[in-house]
């Protein structure tokens, strides 16, 4: 079934067409990946989804309701959680309770039962437990109590991505989480990824790290200037002419990927 339908979205920036008359689909309980050269408009069809940027025509719609134009806060609360390209934690703050930032939302709910007595001291312990189940799911409850700016770089991608995972989504979408990463480190990453997806979540990853994109998604999408030069499983993506070109075009230009 698909979970998030994407029809013929189209940004620009000036003249800058960023994302092109996009279409595409993300099947309930997959993982696809998004790739593509630099600027070929990842992060910007990332911030369209998720209320950060404005689309200038066409539309997204996840389980049957209309996506773009949204608030940041509303997309979360319908369950489309994001990270960023640039980790942003909350510094002063340790890993677990840059996690409970992301529960927050759901603890709200929590309030309105709190105010029909319920209590809300078990809230918060029921938020606290979820924290720490998260921060196990990502196999980093060892940070647990160091402050954000102590945590070392790969450490600090995945308290991100358990403070997205906290906010419940069904739609995770992450912008980059191997940038940085050594090879151990982003071993780890693919098997969180998997652990994520068993526990439900569905997971679009923007990622320029091949072997990690081949290994965990079951779909590709590539991005070239704004454009679908294609999309399909691993092996088709890998021998895809449109594809090699596009990546070997950058080369020329620029030795980034
Ligand atoms: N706020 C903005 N104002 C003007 N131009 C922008 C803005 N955001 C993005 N762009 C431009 O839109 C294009 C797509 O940028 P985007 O960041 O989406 O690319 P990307 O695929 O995420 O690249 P990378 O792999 O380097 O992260 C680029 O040419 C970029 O310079
Ligand atoms: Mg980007």
């Amino acid at each position: 079934m698909s979970l998030l339908k994407v029809s013929h979205v189209t940004k620009r920036f000036g003249g800058l067409t960023a994302v092109d008359d996009l279409s595409f689909d993300v099947h309930e309980g997959s993982i696809k990946a998004v790739i593509g050269p630099n600027g070929a408009g990842k992060s910007t069809l990332f911030n369209l989804l998720t209320g950060f940027d404005r689309a200038d025509s066409g539309a997204a719609t996840f389980l049957g309701g209309d996506l773009l134009g949204r608030r940041p806060d509303t997309v979360v609360r319908r369950g489309v959680a994001r990270t960023f390209q640039n980790t942003q934690l909350f510094e002063e703050l340790t890993a677990h309770e840059n996690v409970l930032v992301g529960v927050e939302p759901s603890l709200r709910a929590g309030f309105v039962r709190s105010a029909l007595r319920i209590g809300i001291r078990a809230e918060e312990r029921d938020a606290r437990e979820r924290a720490d189940h998260i921060l196990r799911l990502l196999d980093i409850e060892r940070w647990r109590d160091v402050i954000a700016a102590d945590i070392p770089h790969g450490v600090r991608r995945s308290v991100e991505i358990a403070r997205a995972l906290a906010t419940g989504p069904q739609v995770l979408l992450l912008d980059e989480p191997a940038a940085g990463l050594n090879g151990a480190e982003t071993q780890s990453l693919a098997a969180a990824l998997y652990r994520i997806r068993d526990h439900g979540a569905t997971i679009v990853v923007v990622e320029h790290d091949m072997g990690l994109v081949m290994e965990v998604s079951e779909e590709i999408l590539v991005l070239d200037r704004g454009r679908k030069i294609a999309e399909g499983p691993p092996l088709l993506i890998q021998k895809d002419v449109a594809v090699i070109e596009a990546y070997l075009g950058e080369e020329v230009e620029d030795d980034d990927v």
